[in-house]
């Protein structure tokens, strides 16, 4: 065993077991080093693994296989192609894969946005290897630059690797990260296949989970941004290495990679927004508080808990069924502790709350929708051919007779069909609304969540699930992949490291655990699962979005579990089933920064944590960081304790005091989403991103920066406010500049999280009160935060809250630009409406200005040219915090 650092190697043996003889016998060198440096393989490619270049016309190259080292997973494909290609002038498309293979169903815009900034492609080659990089034009940089070596193409295993200009990069996913930033000081694999696998934050932690991003933004060393997207559906995984390199496999599909060349991160998410699509506008009271949980013994329960939690004084829009409202747990029914549901979905709707039940995919094969999903001629996952079909379970259901539907074991008693939302008839799209719409005339509920998406499948292989061992399920027989060595979907040469992991461990050990077999198919045997299992929560969001809209005549909003690039079109996503621990309240953080990079905004963490047993203290903080992420839900596991906020008087208080400010600023977080929706941009952004790009001193673009208490005990908080004019939000000092740098801040928990904002902003708020709904009636305010030279701007943009937006250029909105500019002589504002919409608006009654320089007239302003009254009992002015706040009546 060699000490030191192993230097750039590419695994030749990443199966959990093997030796020096396997490594040798594929013609890859051993070297075993020390592991504990920096986890290098032992066994490792040659140099000169790849292609040769045979030839090129144009921008295409024909690739030959050369005399290095074969592929030790199968053949390597003697010929393969590389296009090269231009989208909108600015997004380089490098395209290497062999014609006629499998590309995904993903109907992406592919718009572009016109920058002058460009990307070049070159190639090189030394002996009979060939490589190419990707140049950045005005500066001279290679972003991309696979001299690395290793460029493997066979039908089941594909490999790319790179060099990248710096260790800032971030992205990829689903996975749950303790670093915004990648670690390169050690060779990490993260594994990228749709499972139901809870974030285990702390020991396990390069697992795969619900969804599948293969995105990343990566800062160049001056501090340029630029995004790399590769559009693949199959399992696959990428392992960060020293170098700083990158190595990406895939086990199906072609290797379409799509270059955005930025140069700042949000022109990155702009761009890439543009070509895979920009996230939908979620209704205005989907950004309201959600309580939720799983294990309500009945109505009776949920009832008394919202009853607690409206007690409380708590802002509280939305009330989440989760399936415990369903009969046995079947899709479209009700269960009989939960009698007077829909009357209650009155009540609630009569007090301005939402309602959003769950909805899973798995349809119980023996039951009214399902018969009506069968005569309707809907599809369902299918087997491949009737001698699969696993005919001692579908003997059991008559209504699947007949049918190769693949039966799996979910949460209702009986055996389960799993809905084919790529079927290109539309008949089983048609069936999902129609239920939908059926349920929807009992229960009028206003939005959706769809969990289990991956899909989930209970025991699959699994001789003894832990799960049948109760009562429930009488009947159940687990569903059995054909494991035999000729099933080349569920058991390919190369598994990925979504089962090597897992060191072969029984509940993990296969591509289909806790899923489907991949052997299925999809569309009458035109899609294997294998290829578009990966897509299975993004069909079925964009299904269920759509008769969500039919259903309702309203936006809405879905939540889904599982996504895939474009899902932030249809739904928002929350990030899984975490753990009540102060590590899982940390990469909540994380994995919403990332899932705005995703193009998903809307989206959050199960506040106060799903599994284990919560504490006063914890669900305190998660309460109060919860409050600043779209998707805001308190939710807890079956079996546990209750959670919600009025469970503690300190709690009670505290998410009063987060959630009345989160109200508040609401129409700024609506302004955000609008934002995002009509030009690609996230909501929430990492400082530390923004931070790295902007050391030359552009601006950060977002106003309001939050900084969490993520530990356990804290009563200060350190942090890092960027070179900017900042105001405190939070704490005694409310109103005064707060010098930039490294500080410390109190933030006992009786404060709001430290939270600050930004000169040069004009916030718009509202006065809050406690639903969206009465909220957005309340007179607006606006905040004035100005800049080093006393100007600030902002924006507001408003609709109705609920209206389906088909375009931007129809939709009925307004949108005010506010500027603010003060000088020794006084202060003016323009409020300039760019966009009349037909909403009523409530007048603007409250204007806070900070870093107001003396104490003004305080018995009148002049408003285009007239003299206004204001009310002097209630308007301020604080000769120590420099703060004038101005209250006036219909403004
Ligand atoms: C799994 C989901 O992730 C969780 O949020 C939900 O409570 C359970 N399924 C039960 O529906």
């Amino acid at each position: 065993v060699e000490p030191g650092i192993a230097g750039p190697r590419i695994d030749c043996l990443p199966e959990p077991s093997g030796n020096q003889t396997v490594c040798e016998s594929r013609g890859c060198i051993w070297n075993p080093v020390d592991n504990d440096i920096d986890g290098a393989p032992w066994c490792y490619f040659k140099d000169g693994v790849g292609y040769n270049l045979a030839s090129q016309i144009g921008s295409t190259y024909i690739l030959r296989k050369n005399n290095g080292p074969r592929n030790p997973w199968g053949a390597d494909f003697e010929n393969i192609q590389l296009r090269t290609s231009t989208i909108g002038g600015s997004v380089l498309n490098v395209k290497i894969g062999v014609d006629g293979r499998y590309e995904p169903p993903v109907d992406f815009p592919r718009e572009t946005i016109s920058t002058s900034e460009t990307l070049s492609f070159t190639t090189a080659s030394s002996d009979d290897l060939f490589w190419f990089s990707v140049i950045r034009n005005s500066t001279n940089r290679k972003i991309f630059d696979t001299s690395l070596g290793g460029l493997i193409f066979s039908d089941q295993f594909l490999q790319l690797s790179t060099y990248l200009p710096s260790e800032n990069m971030y992205g990829w996913g689903e996975n749950a990260h303790q670093s915004l930033k990648h670690n390169f000081s050690r060779y990490l694999t993260w594994g990228m296949l749709a499972r139901d696998q809870p974030p285990n934050s702390g020991n396990l932690d390069t697992m795969n989970l619900y969804g599948v991003h293969p995105f990343y933004m990566c800062l160049e060393p001056d501090g340029n941004a630029h995004g790399v997207f590769i559009f693949n559906s199959n399992p696959q995984e990428v392992t960060t290495a020293p170098g700083p390199s990158l190595i990406y496999r895939t086990i199906g599909g072609n290797l379409d990679i799509y270059f955005f060349p930025g140069p700042t991160p949000a022109l990155v998410t702009q761009q890439y927004l543009a070509f895979i699509g920009k996230p939908f506008l979620p209704s205005y009271w989907a950004l309201g508080y959600q309580l939720s949980r799983y294990g309500y013994s009945g109505l009776d329960e949920m009832k008394q808990r919202v009853g607690a939690v409206r007690d409380a004084g708590i802002p509280l829009d939305i009330a989440v069924a989760d399936i415990d409202y369903m009969n046995r747990y079947k899709d479209f029914s009700t269960n009989d502790n939960w009698a007077g549901f829909e009357d209650y979905v009155k009540q609630m709707h009569g007090w301005n709350m939402k309602m959003i039940p769950i909805f899973d995919p798995a349809v119980e094969a023996d039951y009214l929708p399902f018969q009506r999903a069968m005569s309707m001629g809907a599809k369902f996952i299918e087997w491949d051919d009737y001698s699969q079909v696993q005919q001692d379970i579908q003997k059991l259901y008559p209504m699947a007779k007949d049918t190769k539907i693949m039966l799996g074991v979910v949460w209702p008693d009986h055996h389960v069909g799993f809905p084919d939302f790529l079927d290109s008839t539309g008949k089983t799209q048609a069936w999902w609304r129609d239920e939908l719409e059926l349920y929807h005339s009992k229960l009028t509920f206003d939005g959706i969540w769809i969990d289990m998406n991956e899909p989930a499948n209970f025991g699959t292989n699994e001789l003894h699930p832990w799960y049948f061992d109760d009562n429930d399920h009488p009947n159940d027989a687990p569903l059995f992949c054909p494991t035999n060595g000729s099933n080349q979907w569920d058991l390919p040469l190369f598994q990925t490291h979504a089962v090597y992991y897992y060191g072969g461990n029984q509940n993990n050990a296969y591509l289909s655990s806790k899923t489907l077999c991949l052997t299925g198919v999809q569309n009458n045997g035109s899609y294997r699962f294998y290829d578009v299992k990966n897509l299975y929560g993004l069909t079925e969001a964009i299904q269920t979005q759509a008769a969500l809209m039919d259903v309702t005549g309203k936006r809405g909003a879905v939540v889904s579990r599982s996504t895939f690039p474009s899902a932030g079109r249809y739904a928002g996503h929350w990030l899984g089933d975490n753990t009540a621990r102060w590590e899982d309240l940390r990469t909540s953080v994380i994995g919403a920064q990332e899932f705005n990079l995703f193009g998903i905004p809307y989206v959050g963490s199960d506040v106060c944590g799903f599994l284990g047993q919560s504490n006063e203290e914890l669900c305190l903080r998660w309460q109060q960081m919860g409050a600043f992420h779209s998707f805001f839900r308190n939710h807890n596991t079956l079996g546990e304790p209750a959670q919600d906020p009025a469970v503690w008087p300190s709690v009670a208080s505290a998410t009063k005091t987060a959630n009345l400010f989160r109200y508040q600023y609401l129409p700024y977080l609506f302004s955000l989403h609008f934002q995002a929706s009509q030009n690609g941009l996230t909501v929430v952004q990492s400082r530390e991103i923004l931070q790295n790009a902007t050391e030359r001193c552009e601006e950060i673009p977002s106003s309001i920066l939050v900084a969490p208490v993520l530990y356990q005990g804290a009563v200060t908080t350190n942090l890092y406010l960027p070179n900017d004019v900042w105001y405190s939000l939070f704490d005694y000092k409310y109103g005064s500049q707060i010098d930039a740098g490294y500080i410390i801040v109190p933030s006992p928990t009786t404060y709001r999280i430290p939270v600050f904002v930004r000169g040069g902003s004009a916030v718009p708020r509202q006065t809050p009160t406690t639903t969206t709904t009465m909220s957005r009636h309340n007179p607006f305010e606006l905040l004035v935060a100005p800049c080093q030279m006393g100007r600030a701007v902002g924006v507001l943009y408003w609709d109705d809250g609920q209206k389906i937006v088909d375009s931007f250029d129809t939709h009925d909105f307004h949108q005010f630009n506010f500027n603010y500019n003060s000088t020794s002589s006084g202060a003016q504002l323009t409020i300039s409406r760019t966009r009349k919409g037909t909403v009523v608006l409530p007048t603007m009654d409250i204007i806070e200005i900070f870093n107001y320089p003396s104490p003004p007239n305080f018995r009148s302003f002049t408003l285009n040219g007239s003299t206004v009254n204001i009310n002097v009992q209630s308007s301020t002015y604080s000769g120590i915090t420099k703060t004038l706040y101005i209250s006036t009546k219909n403004l």
